[in-house]
């Protein structure tokens, strides 16, 4: 039987492959954790002619097989269970397999399943044994236990399904299960027994090395993948962790990283509220990098961790701490009195712990009627009838996730919100905040939407959707500076013919003047027959008809819109640089290309969220020294930076234009707390560029020489550099990073932060910003607003993926109108219009 076992030190079986299969981090190009194509043509065409004789062979094999033979075919079936044991007093013996005690309990627990499994012919026949893997206090407590358990059968293959029915017939509950227990012949007093078919990917063949370790919380302590962070984790392997607290405890497990290949059905952990990795009992699977709180409490004072890996793509791993928490620590619920307040999911940000209730009573003052809005909503275990995770609001459930700003109003001043969580798959939760109201003005000198949110009345129509039903944009007049969409909403008039569908029913990009239907429209705006495109010639005589074709040109004549390979020739693929595939006869495109890549994976910040720590490894962050952060600056290569000139400015007495005020830290996460990866530098010499403008901004650049060179890592990588010819069309989506303010005036983040906005269209952004926006620079931003770069940020990139996924720098956090607000775009250098500067001044 293929079980694991239950040693505590990870040692590897030995086997010829393990070692090479170890990759050692950081990778200097993500490809090589791929598998590469192989390039010999004529042996696949040999190779796929045997493979087609050989699979006709096969096939006639197999018919022959099925009808003859198959008869007697037999599969191996393995269930993971859980038997909850009565009279049974816990003790810390039965956490030592070795142990006497395990043994005695263990034989008993295995005699009691054979004599269960007796009681029905299917089960009886087929049953092949079973393997007690551990033991825990029961939830039942007192001198309750839980026997956790793998059990065997060897089946017809035309019987499992009947095995599937018998095996789930035994489950507590059901009539088979409460007869069970409690007679002389049995070897144990049982409460219930609960099995289910284990996860086929856990019942791999291939996963040859199967390891558990056992792990008390009481003391704070970590638990991480084999090889961790120097290594990536080994492929193969089952490894799972069983974490105990003691009684009356929960287990808190929360992951400091987590970075797994991106495809769960290869590499995956889970977590369990169990011992024993048992289907009802799975709170969350992850892989990949995942964004969402991965925080994690168990119901009881037990939790599985499992890791599995597959053949190929080994990925970093991750690290977690655990410890344990007090049960009534944090008891949920209660009374709440008062006209407004706020109360959530237990544990928020943390994601809650199964099988858990609570129920929250509202009174407000008589006469008034109460609303509550849920900023966040999300729970696990969704069913069309709310019947696993769910809030009752005066008997009405809501589950599953729910857009923010959603609201539930009681026509009393009372109100009963429950919230609970079944015995699997967990989530975030929910916040939430209540407010009474008098009946009769629901939303006092603001505007009601149809969702009873209240939003402040000047939102209403101006071409924003504020109340998330666009209510606030119905039956709206149309001011002078606004056109009328078909919708009836009305939109700024400049947004006409800006290329996006601004209304939602594509009216206010109808009859433009651009060019004819039948047309393409060059990015040099010229027009030309739509079947002039790709046909192998420049016939917008700037290629922009032949670059998004299957084959890139070689133009005889460059444009400032075709891309120059080294050798001094045009091609007419737009954006061909690091693309993964060579345009450049000299190859030149695909040169310098290990930037822009997190090297772990495949492939002051408003309205932002707290990143990742090594998400952003060409964030930097400027100190002055004896004034801590800032401005931020990009990574360009092991010795350079980008960043802004204003930054490096002297302002009275602080001379920053002086490099010796200065140090980089490279690496760093949390602002004040350096890790392993964190590297300090003096700077040498900074280059500001001379025709930088302090009234107007414009060629707001600046390199900074390191003074010494540094040593790439997970943490500190280069962005990539887009050649002057890169396009960033409007529309685009980007990521600011930095650790400035998180509202106007506000105070600095402490934790990186980082935020998605996207590229705006140059005259849409020169009219909206009082101030000169030249063609030197780049807008970026929200136009709704609430989302933005902010003072401290300066310096810093403004990120955005291209195609092959590794990351430009399109621009360098500038200047804004205040930050945040609503039609003020973020204001940055355009990068590609320096390109040549950068180049001639740091060679990079
Ligand atoms: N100049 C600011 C700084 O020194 C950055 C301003 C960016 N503002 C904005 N709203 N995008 O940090």
């Amino acid at each position: 039987m293929d079980l694991l076992d239950t040693g505590e030190k990870f040692s590897p079986r030995q086997d010829p492959d393990w070692d090479t299969a170890l990759q050692f981090l950081p990778a200097s190009d993500s490809r090589q954790l791929e598998k590469k194509p192989g390039r010999r043509k004529k042996v696949w065409v040999g190779v796929a002619l045997v493979a087609a004789a050989a699979a006709v062979a096969l096939l006639s094999g197999l018919l022959v097989w099925h009808f003859h033979l198959r008869r007697d075919v037999r599969v191996k079936k393995v269930f993971i269970g859980a038997m909850g044991i009565n009279n049974q007093r816990y003790e810390a013996a039965y956490e030592d397999p070795s142990s006497p005690k395990f043994s005695h309990l263990a034989a008993l627990v295995k005699k009691q399943l054979k004599l269960i499994y007796s009681k029905n012919s299917v089960l009886a026949k087929s049953y092949k044994g079973a393997s007690v893997q551990a033991f825990s206090e029961g939830d039942g407590g007192g001198d309750t236990m839980v026997a956790y358990y793998q059990s065997e059968f060897d089946v017809h293959v035309l019987q499992q399904a009947s095995l599937d029915e018998a095996i789930e017939s035994m489950d507590a509950g059901s009539p088979a299960g409460r007869s069970m227990g409690l007679r002389p012949v049995d070897a144990l007093n049982v409460r219930n027994v609960v099995s289910r078919a284990m996860d086929p990917r856990m019942a791999r063949k291939s996963l040859y090395v199967k390891k558990s370790f056992n792990r008390h919380v009481k003391e704070p302590g970590i638990v991480q993948s084999p090889g961790f962070p120097d290594s990536s984790y080994p492929p193969n392997v089952y490894l799972q962790w069983r974490l105990r607290a003691d009684p009356g405890h929960r287990v808190r497990l929360d992951f400091h990283t987590l970075i797994l290949e991106d495809d769960c059905q290869q590499d995956f952990i889970q977590i369990y509220d169990s011992l024993a990795p048992i289907e009802h009992r799975f709170m969350t699977e992850q892989c990949g990098y995942p964004h969402d709180s991965l925080s994690f409490l168990s119901s009881g004072n037990v939790m599985l961790l499992t890791l599995i890996t597959s053949e190929e793509k080994n990925f970093p791993g991750f690290r977690a701490n655990y410890s344990q928490i007090p049960q009534t620590q944090q008891e949920c619920g209660g009374t709440l009195r008062g006209d407004r307040g706020s109360f959530s999911s237990p544990f928020f940000p943390s994601n809650y712990p199964p099988k858990t209730k609570c129920v929250w009573n509202i009174e407000a003052s008589k006469e008034k009627f109460l609303k509550v809005q849920f900023n966040k909503f999300s729970l696990g275990n969704y069913s069309s009838e709310c019947r696993g995770d769910y809030v009752e609001v005066n008997g009405k459930r809501m589950c599953g996730s729910k857009p923010k700003s959603t609201v539930v109003t009681s026509r009393s001043n009372t109100m009963t919100i429950t919230f609970n969580s079944d015995s699997s798959h967990v989530d975030q939760g929910f916040t939430a905040e209540y407010e009474a109201y008098v009946p009769t003005n629901p939303c006092p000198g603001r505007f009601q939407c149809s969702n009873n949110l209240c939003i402040n009345k000047t939102l209403q129509c101006d071409g924003w959707n504020d109340c998330g039903d666009a209510s606030d944009e119905d039956n709206c007049k149309c001011e002078e500076s606004q056109m009328k969409c078909k919708n009836g909403r009305c939109k700024p008039k400049f947004w006409e013919c800006d290329g996006f569908d601004d209304c939602g029913d594509k009216t206010d990009e109808e009859n433009c003047v651009k060019c004819k239907a039948g047309e393409f429209s060059c990015r040099n705006n010229r027009c030309i027959p739509e079947k002039l495109m790709c046909n192998g010639k420049d016939d917008c005589s700037d290629a922009s008809d032949e670059s998004a074709c299957e084959r890139s040109l070689v133009l005889p004549k460059c444009s400032e819109f075709t891309f120059r390979c080294r050798d001094g020739s045009c091609i007419s693929k737009l954006n061909p640089e690091c693309d993964g595939e060579e345009d450049c006869k000299d190859g030149s495109d695909e040169k310098d290309c290990h930037c822009g890549t997190r090297p772990y994976r495949s492939s002051r910040i408003v309205g932002g969220q707290t990143s990742r720590e090594g998400e952003w490894p060409w964030q930097v962050s400027l100190h002055v020294r004896g004034s801590g952060h800032v401005c931020g600056a990009s990574v360009l290569s092991n010795r350079w930076l980008l960043t802004a000139a204003h930054c490096v400015q002297d302002n009275g007495p602080n001379k920053y234009s002086h490099a010796d005020q200065w140090e980089a830290l490279l690496g760093l996460h949390v602002q004040s707390q350096t890790s392993e990866w964190t590297v300090r530098r003096n700077v040498r010499r900074i280059i500001a560029h001379t025709d930088y403008n302090s009234f107007t901004y414009n060629n707001d650049i600046a390199l900074m020489e390191l003074d010494s060179n540094v040593t790439l890592n997970q943490n500190i990588w280069p962005i990539c550099l887009p050649s002057a010819t890169y396009d960033f069309p409007a529309g685009k989506e980007a990521w600011i990073t930095g650790w400035g303010a998180t509202i106007e005036g506000g105070l600095r983040a402490t934790i990186l932060q980082k935020a998605e906005v996207r590229i705006i269209n140059s005259t849409v952004c020169k009219r909206l910003m009082e101030d000169e926006v030249t063609n030197m620079m780049l807008c970026a931003g929200v136009l709704k607003g609430g989302v933005d770069a902010c003072q401290g940020d300066s310096g810093g990139p403004l990120s955005v993926t291209g195609p092959s996924g590794r990351v430009f720098l399109a621009g360098v956090v500038s200047w804004g109108d205040g930050c945040a607000r609503r039609n003020k775009p973020g204001v940055y250098t355009r990068v590609t219009k320096y390109r040549q500067w950068i180049k001639e001044n740091s060679g990079v």
